[in-house]
């Protein structure tokens, strides 16, 4: 890959700014040095120090790790707190109260700021509703909503009464919602009557109904529904309740519900390689730890800060860097409903402007769109509030790196490409703006505590500058702790035996340079593409695709993009005759909406081919090798022999 080649190559470096350095956390490498030499002499002690310097306990822990059964780690188990506690109350009693939590802008530009006082109130109202409808502890409950203030309240509101959320992103469809409520067995669906983006308003609430009506959603007990825009909304009387009318009456206060530390806070679903989407089970005090310490090492947040993450909080970075680690740290923060070219490409710097940001954290795709659409744009704006830049979601490319660096940061502020994954809960290999030299393309090294390598096959560490299969070594605090109803699956899925059993197997292949042990995270190995910063499992599209009654067969593979990193491209083998023309180009727009409506617009195929077969050994097996090929339109020049149907290979060549 041409990308890689270039990172590999890189040989600019960034020391960090004098300005940043004096005033970090984590101030010089000496300190980041000092910082992972504590850890490697007394790792339990190491956490357990962070754990009660950073937050606050109910009850104090004195068990650390658990290790007595081995991959389901427990950490600070005897220990009891509240996440929405550490969230609000404590900032409220340290007198932060009247100081702004969130600065809300809406789709149309309207702003709404909320303080800590009054987030703590909303939170509470909204938790005592929830109690008002049986909701308790340990109680499944779905958030399906659009960005906006009473996202974040709903998640801290379960928090608060110890219900365990699952958030299903406002782009799926009422398919994949059902999956996850009848996965879950949620008791209730929170969610909005429609949502605004790019100057229109889209209805979500019929979502919701149409994907209970499917079926084994039998455990939920109500939908609640916020009125974001008051267009037509139809409720079912004796199941859909009104967030404002729930609300109103309820008392001011609510003892937050004290859980064990190991107690789920979230389950979030993602892809993997096989099956359905696993719901990645999260704990409560692990997870919130490693929230709140990487906001300070990586983001170096502090008082004055305005953070402002672009994340949807139905993916792990707006729960980590949006629901969490900013309010936990008694930051204020920027929550935004619209969209990055909408009214025009200029719309994320004018935001940065109006509200001075001061660190900004965003995707790749996110940034090569607004290159293409106006690489002179940010001079047009003040962008001096600017203090610090993160990446994630997907590989960062040079190229964007340098844009992101000199054109938003005026060359003044340190770019933090941040690895990391839902099942991960915070940042594992990312630059300490204060300390790190940085390489355009390589997310640097991993933070302290995090032992993250390269092994071969098997589990074998590699030296640097040999690619392999990222591992981490030793269990961490924020880590996952299981697939939700499914722990084999986790077992298998991240502590193979083939690996020993005992290095977490992040499912991304990654290289060390030779001389500095930077990493260079080189995508996903296994069968999960990355379309745009979101994680799409190859056999969840040809699923989607073989349950159209049209479709005998299907193999999706991903081709480099340009913008989105990595595009979904379909072969398609259907029951009738092969398609051709018009009607090829007809059948391929279908099958694009199918898949919209059984995953999300996000999964639909970019490129579909039709053929008579798919290219297959003569045992039967489906060469996605040849189909990568095929689908880069690259040529296939490698030995064929072994290929029980060469012929088909010309019909799979073009796109419709
Ligand atoms: C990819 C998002 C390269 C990687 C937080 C990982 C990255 C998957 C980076 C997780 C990065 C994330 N550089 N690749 N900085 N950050 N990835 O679960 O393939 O949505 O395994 O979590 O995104 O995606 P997820």
């Amino acid at each position: 890959m041409t990308s890689i080649q270039s990172v590999l190559q890189e040989t600019r470096i960034f020391p960090p700014p004098a300005e940043v350095v004096a005033r970090a956390t984590v101030s010089g490498m000496a300190a980041y040095e000092a910082l992972c030499r504590e850890a490697e002499a007394d790792y339990e002690g190491f956490w357990a120090r962070l754990a009660r310097e950073h937050l606050s306990w109910k009850r104090p822990f004195d068990e650390v790790l658990d290790e007595s059964r081995v991959p389901f780690y427990k950490w600070f188990a005897d220990g009891d707190l509240n996440v929405s506690y550490n969230c609000l109350d404590r900032n409220v009693e340290a007198g932060l109260g009247e100081k702004t939590a969130i600065i809300f802008e809406a789709d149309d530009g309207k702003v709404t700021k909320v303080t800590y006082r009054e987030l703590l109130a909303r939170t509470i109202a909204f938790a005592n509703a929830l109690k008002s409808q049986g909701i308790a502890k340990g109680d499944r409950v779905v958030i399906y909503m659009p960005m906006s203030i009473e996202g974040v309240v709903a998640m801290q509101a379960c928090a608060r009464i110890g219900a365990i959320h699952s958030v299903v992103f406002g782009g799926f469809s009422a398919k994949s919602l059902q999956e996850r409520i009848q996965d879950a067995g949620a008791v209730a669906v929170i969610t909005a009557d429609e949502q605004c983006r790019g100057g229109k308003t889209m209805p979500l609430k019929p979502a919701v109904d149409e994907g209970i009506a499917m079926g084994g959603c039998e455990s939920i007990r109500c939908v609640i529904v916020y009125r974001r825009t008051g267009g037509p909304c139809r409720m079912l009387a004796g199941r859909d309740l009104w967030w404002h009318e729930l609300i109103a009456n309820q008392p001011e206060t609510c003892e937050p519900e004290w859980v064990e530390a190991e107690h789920p806070l979230f389950l979030l679903y993602t892809s993997g390689s096989t099956g359905k989407p696993k719901g990645v089970q999260h704990s409560s005090a692990g997870y919130l730890l490693h929230a709140v310490i990487t906001m300070k090492w990586v983001f170096d947040i502090r008082p004055e800060d305005v953070f402002w993450c672009t994340a949807d909080i139905g993916w792990v970075t707006g729960h980590t860097y949006i629901a969490y680690g900013p309010l936990a740290c008694g930051a204020t923060e920027i929550i935004f409903e619209g969209i990055p070219t909408w009214p025009d490409a200029g719309r994320f710097w004018k935001l940065i402007q109006d509200h001075k940001v001061s660190i900004f954290y965003t995707a790749p795709t996110a940034i090569r769109s607004l290159i293409k659409a106006g690489p002179e744009l940010p001079r047009q704006y003040d962008l001096s509030s600017l203090r610090i830049l993160g990446s994630v979601g997907e590989p960062i490319n040079p190229e964007a790196w340098m844009w992101y660096y000199t054109e938003v940061g005026g060359s003044r502020c340190p770019v933090l490409d941040t690895f990391w994954q839902t099942e991960t809960g915070g940042h594992m290999i990312a630059p300490l703006p204060g300390a790190t030299p940085l390489v355009p393309g390589s997310c640097t090294l991993p933070l302290p505590g995090i032992q993250a390598a390269v092994v071969d096959e098997n589990g074998n560490e590699l030296p640097w500058g040999e690619g392999g299969s990222l591992v981490v070594k030793k269990p961490w605090p924020g880590m996952l702790r299981t697939i939700w109803g499914d722990p084999e699956r986790f077992v298998k899925s991240y502590y193979p035996i083939e690996f020993g059993g005992r290095l977490y197997l992040a499912g991304d292949g990654a290289v060390r340079d030779a001389k500095t042990g930077y990493f260079t995270i080189m995508g996903r190995i296994d069968d999960v593409l990355n379309v745009s910063g979101h994680r799409m499992g190859t056999m969840e599209i040809e699923s989607a695709l073989v349950a159209n009654p049209l479709v005998a067969e299907a193999a999706v593979v991903g081709r480099p993009d340009d913008l989105t990193g990595e595009a979904i491209c379909a072969f398609v083998v259907l029951k009738g005759e092969r398609p051709q023309g018009a009607a090829a180009e007809q059948m391929a727009t279908q099958l694009r909406e199918w898949v919209g409506k059984e995953i999300g617009p996000i999964a639909k195929p970019r490129d579909i081919r039709f053929g008579d077969n798919l290219p297959k050994t003569r045992s039967g097996k489906i060469m996605r090798r040849l189909l990568r090929q095929l689908a880069r339109g690259e040529d296939v020049a490698q030995d064929v022999s072994t290929l029980e149907n060469p012929a088909i290979l010309e019909q799979l060549k073009a796109g419709v």
